[in-house]
Formats: C-alpha cells, sequence, structure tokens
C-alpha cells in the first residue's frame, strides 16, 4: 500500500520504517529539510536503538523515501498518516496547530477525497473540527467539491524500544466512522493479523479516549505507588517489596509500578493533564495522579531539605530556597526522562540541575543525553561532562535521576572509585538504582520509599 506519513518525530518516523519494513511504501514528509537531508542520507535524528540500521535497510529495499515535497507525496497516497506534534496549551489544553496546518495542507494538495489517518494523539472530537477546518479550506480553492474521511490510530510506542514496541504490540487500535477507511486500515495492519496481534475495532472517537486513559492509567499506576513511598520511608515498609507483592496479583501486574521521582517525557505529563482540561478539570482522580507526580519530582529537594536539616521546609514544588554555597558541589547523573533515550523533555533531572546550580556549584552527565542536557542548560551555571568520574570527581553530593544501565551495572570496585573521587559521601537516588544495604555500606545513600539506614 502507498502510504504517506506526515511528521518525522518519534511516532511519525518509526511508523514510517516499521510499515515499510513489512512491505508498505512509504513516503515521510517533514518540513525540515536538514532532517529529510539527514533521513537520506540513512541517519536517524533521534536516538533509538536499532532505527538506522532498519532506516538503511528498507531504503535498500527501496521501499522508505523521505521528502519535504508535501503535495506530491500526499496526493498519491492511498491513506496518510499524520504524526505531528501536539504539544500543551499554557492551560492545559492541547494545541492542535500542527495538525490542523497538515489539513489545510492536504485540502490544498488533494485532486480527490483523501483517507486521512490521525495518529498523534488528540483529543475526542478532533476529527470532527478536522473535517471542518477541511472544508472552510476548500472554500480558497476553485472547483473543488472533495472529501475527507479521518481515522484514529492512536500508537502506544515507548521511546527507547520503538521498534520493538511497534512490531510487537499488546494490541493495535483502529478507530473508523466509514467503511472505506476501515478496509484501507485492515490493509495495513494485515500482516499484524496474520501474526495474531490483537486488533480492537472501534469508532473514531473512542480510539482518540483509548490512547489518553491508557497514558493516564499508567501513570496513575506510578503515582499510586508514590504516593506511598514517604509512609514507607517512614514505617520502615520497603516500598520495592510492596510493588512485587502487590504486583504479582494478575489483576493488577507489576509493570509501571516502580517508585521513583515520577513520570516525565512528552506524553504522560501532557496527556494527563489534556484529559483534565478535557472533562472541565472535574476528574478528581487525574488532579490526584498529577498532584502525587509533583510531589514525586520534588523528592531530592525534600530529601536534601532534611540532609541540610533546613528548618524552611517549603510545601509544594518551586516554593524553595536553599543558601547559597558555591563551595558545595551536586552531580546530577542522568539528564534523559528515562533510560535509552536522548529525549530531555520533563526530566527531573534538567530541572533539578537548573534549580540547583542557582545555589550550588553542579556538574552533569548522562551517557546518550549530556549535550541536549547542555544546551537546554545554556543559561545556567552547570558544567557537563562525557564520564560518571569526570562529573563526581570532586562532589559532595550525588544525585541519580535515571537508571540507565551504565549505572545500573556499577560493579564494587567503580562504585568505591566513585566512593574514593567523591569529596562528601552522600548518594541520593531518586530510580532505586542500587542495593540499600550494599551502598549503605559506603557512602550516606538515600533512596525512594525505604527507611534511611
Ligand atoms: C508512554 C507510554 O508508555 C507509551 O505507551 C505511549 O505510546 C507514549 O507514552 C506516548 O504517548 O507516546 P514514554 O513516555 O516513551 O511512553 O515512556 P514510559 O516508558 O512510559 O515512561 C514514562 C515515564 O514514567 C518515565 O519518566 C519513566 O521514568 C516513568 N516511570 C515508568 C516510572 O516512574 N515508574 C515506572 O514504573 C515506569
Amino acid at each position: 500500500m502507498k502510504i504517506s506519513i506526515i511528521g518525522t518525530g518519534y511516532v511519525g518516523l518509526v511508523t514510517g520504517v516499521c510499515l515499510s519494513s513489512i512491505g508498505h511504501n512509504i513516503t515521510c514528509i517533514d518540513i525540515d529539510k536538514t532532517k529529510i537531508n539527514s533521513l537520506n542520507q540513512g541517519k536517524s535524528p533521534i536516538y533509538e536503538p536499532g532505527l538506522d540500521k532498519l532506516i538503511l535497510s528498507c531504503k535498500l529495499s527501496n521501499n522508505l523515501f523521505f521528502t519535504t515535497d508535501f503535495d506530491t507525496a500526499v496526493d498519491t497516497a492511498d491513506l496518510v498518516f499524520i504524526a505531528v506534534g501536539t504539544p500543551q496549551s499554557e492551560n492545559g489544553s492541547t494545541d492542535l496547530k500542527y495538525i490542523e496546518s497538515c489539513i489545510r495542507g492536504i485540502a490544498k494538495a488533494a485532486s480527490h477525497d483523501m483517507y486521512v489517518v490521525i495518529k498523534s494523539t488528540v483529543p475526542v472530537g478532533t476529527a470532527q473540527k478536522m473535517q471542518e477546518v477541511f472544508k472552510e479550506a476548500l472554500q480558497d480553492e476553485e472547483n473543488k467539491d472533495l472529501n475527507i474521511f479521518i481515522s484514529s490510530n492512536p500508537e502506544f510506542l515507548k521511546e527507547g524500544s520503538a521498534i520493538e514496541d511497534f512490531m510487537n504490540p499488546d494490541r493495535i487500535v483502529i478507530g473508523t466512522n466509514d467503511d472505506e477507511s476501515l478496509k484501507r486500515l485492515k490493509e495495513v495492519y494485515k500482516y499484524f493479523e496474520k501474526k495474531n496481534v490483537p486488533i480492537f475495532y472501534t469508532n473514531v472517537q473512542s480510539a482518540q479516549l483509548i490512547k489518553y486513559a491508557a497514558n493516564s492509567f499508567n501513570a496513575a499506576k506510578i503515582s499510586f505507588i508514590n504516593s506511598l513511598a514517604s509512609y514507607c520511608e517512614k514505617t520502615g515498609a520497603n516500598i520495592a517489596d510492596v510493588a512485587d507483592g502487590i504486583g504479582l496479583d494478575k489483576r493488577i501486574g507489576r509493570s509501571f509500578l516502580n517508585a521513583g521521582i515520577g513520570y516525565g517525557g512528552s506524553c504522560f505529563p501532557k496527556d494527563v493533564e489534556s484529559l483534565k482540561y478535557e472533562m472541565n478539570n472535574s476528574n478528581s482522580m487525574l488532579s490526584a495522579i498529577i498532584e502525587e507526580n509533583e510531589k514525586a519530582r520534588f523528592w531530592p529537594i525534600k530529601t536534601l531539605y532534611d540532609i541540610f536539616k533546613n528548618t524552611e521546609y517549603p510545601g509544594e514544588e518551586g516554593s524553595y530556597k536553599f543558601s547559597s554555597d558555591d563551595s558545595l558541589h551536586i552531580a546530577i547523573l542522568g539528564l534523559a526522562f528515562k533510560p535509552n533515550t536522548d529525549d530531555i523533555r520533563c526530566s527531573v533531572g534538567v530541572k533539578l540541575a537548573e534549580e540547583l546550580s542557582k545555589y550550588y556549584t553542579v556538574t552533569i552527565y548522562d551517557p546518550i543525553a549530556t549535550d541536549k542536557a547542555y544546551v537546554a542548560l545554556k543559561d545556567c551555571n552547570v558544567k557537563a561532562f562525557y564520564s560518571i568520574n569526570e562529573a563526581v570527581a570532586g562532589a559532595d553530593i550525588v544525585i541519580f535521576c535515571t537508571e540507565w544501565d551504565e549505572f545500573k551495572k556499577l560493579n564494587k570496585w567503580e562504585l568505591n572509585t566513585i566512593a574514593y573521587i567523591m569529596r562528601g559521601n552522600i548518594i541520593i537516588d531518586g530510580r532505586n538504582i542500587f542495593d540499600q544495604k550494599e551502598m549503605s555500606k559506603k557512602f550516606n545513600y538515600y533512596c525512594v520509599g525505604k527507611q534511611h539506614i
């Protein structure tokens, strides 16, 4: 099938490459010439394990093309996927300006009825709104009396395991309100049907809500476990054991129950806020998820207050104040919002570096995202390094914000080296990476949801 995909971000690019790898003829469209040039040379503009290799092999099979020529690519496709960003507006709502501009572009380029699939995460009702945008845009085009049929096919891949998630999904959700779109989408996903992947068919509105509900539910699991963390710290219960214990109940499951410094990234924070907004801010469950996440993200600061025995304990994130002390050195390790990605959007590590550098000497290191973080922190007094040891040398406090394998795999000798080259001995582990008993032998070690030893 001939498919064009607008937008070469995580979702668009991975969708394009994976659909091409199963035999579809894919053209990925982006307005960013530098991105398209780099993709035409077989280089992915994002870090995602396995993606570069797959791009090259699909290009060799002559199944994958990258272009900035929107009009031709859109008009010659059997199906056009939209996978552009849907950022959050100031008030929590979803900003649909990029989707709208795609629809206007399609109206201009189309010479026949168009079948369009929205892959981006968009609120319920967006398809109807976009039908109207299309009609209105056609008024500027002479002699055009065309229809647009819009479907929803939300994407559930995770950054860092995007290809694996796309190729082996738990389910595929297809939301259509017309028969021809359904027929075309069935054709797109025939390969997965043969592999017995559950394909869930519904209407457009339900498909759109399924995406928000899935992200909010997983965010709720994280916030629920985090809501028990400080109680565990006080009582001597161990949050990891509690998660393991409840996770064995098949109705609950163990995934997304790792306590820590909360969820970040470009999806959970935005999607929970957006659903809350769409429901007129009246859903108290969604409000609680957000509130608990803010508390979790604040945990390293709260821990610093406890360590410094600061009496002016702040009540909420952002209202804290430390006494400036340039001689105190804090190293922050892990700036990506989670492992295996260089994405720093809504990253606790970056936020912490920004805040703490107002008071202290701050050094940073991330296995992949150091450069991106350094650019984001260009106005802050932060020193970036390309190895753990360089970043922690001379530090009084080390804060771990992301559970990268490189950190998890630090062996006894490497940890001894860290203990030796640090000036102080405080470790704040925001992702419960290490064994508490072992770490407490070498360091003054703080972790989430476990009583301090
Ligand atoms: C999330 C969803 O998991 C995907 O299914 C969805 O397609 C995607 O959003 C999207 O809407 O595009 P992603 O944001 O890439 O994927 O990352 P996750 O692995 O879900 O992690 C999200 C955040 O939750 C991270 O900050 C992670 O550190 C945190 N997390 C995750 C926890 O704090 N505890 C856990 O147990 C799991």
